[in-house]
């Protein structure tokens, strides 16, 4: 499995106070930054979107993992490119056009175009390729487009996304075996319900990209929690 990876998200920051929340993260051991990015569409909320990370690429070298829930992501790869975001990950339910936000509406060959499109546009964009799931959407959809070479890393939702703070669905976190089976150096991302007390099942289950919202803003000793994180997924 690759290096672990810590992904503090700064949806649970205080966003009046975003450069400095970052920075105090970095310092604390954070490796990535992952920005939620909600077009209360996709989702049912609003968060932020491209001309906030280009403030935040001012104030901060980290790399700057985006999360794009939103409903048409084709429409936002230049801008956020333009940005300076780091990684694009769209989800896999959006890609195949507008009200596709659930995999069963998808016809196999409108997704196949739409995704592959989407993974180039990226890419020649200059930032890395990730795709969401959502935790009910099967890991293998996302296989062929990884086989293909088109992708950096898979997120598995292990939340309904849209909110922080609820709670981990172990059955979505299991989804990450099928995919480290098939591919042992893929970076394998894991969003929602992640803690010291849910950590172990998803890194059973061989995720290494771990993103925490609550549970690391929300310690007392955010560096403890981050260090527990990245120590479950090593050992
Ligand atoms: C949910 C977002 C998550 C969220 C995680 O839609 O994608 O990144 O911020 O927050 P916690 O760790 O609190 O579940
Ligand atoms: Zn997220």
């Amino acid at each position: 499995r690759p290096a672990a990876i810590i992904a503090p998200s700064i949806l649970s920051s205080d966003f009046a106070r975003l450069a400095d929340e970052c920075k105090r993260m970095v310092d604390l051991g954070a490796d990535w930054l992952h920005v939620d990015v909600m077009d209360g569409h996709f989702v049912p909320n609003l968060t932020l979107g491209a001309p906030i990370v280009a403030s935040l690429r001012r104030h901060t070298a980290a790399f700057l993992d985006c999360h794009l829930m939103v409903t048409n992501p084709e429409q936002w790869v230049a801008e956020f490119a333009k940005a300076g975001a780091d990684m694009y990950t769209f989800h896999l339910e959006a890609a195949a056009g507008p009200g596709a936000d659930d995999w069963h509406q998808l016809s196999p060959d409108a997704m196949n175009a739409s995704v592959e499109d989407l993974c180039h546009g990226v890419r020649n964009a200059g930032m890395n390729v990730g795709i969401a799931l959502r935790p009910k959407t099967p890991a293998e959809l996302v296989a062929p487009y990884v086989a293909a070479g088109l992708v950096d890393m898979v997120l598995i939702m292990t939340v309904e996304p849209g909110f922080g703070g609820q709670s981990f669905m172990p059955v979505a976190a299991a989804k990450a075996a099928v995919l480290r089976a098939k591919f042992p150096d893929l970076n394998i991302q894991v969003d929602g319900g992640l803690a010291p007390n849910t950590i172990e099942r998803a890194a059973q289950a061989g995720a290494n990209v771990i993103v925490a919202g609550s549970s690391i803003f929300g310690a007392p000793n955010p560096a403890g929690v981050i260090a527990q994180l990245r120590g479950a997924v090593q050992a």
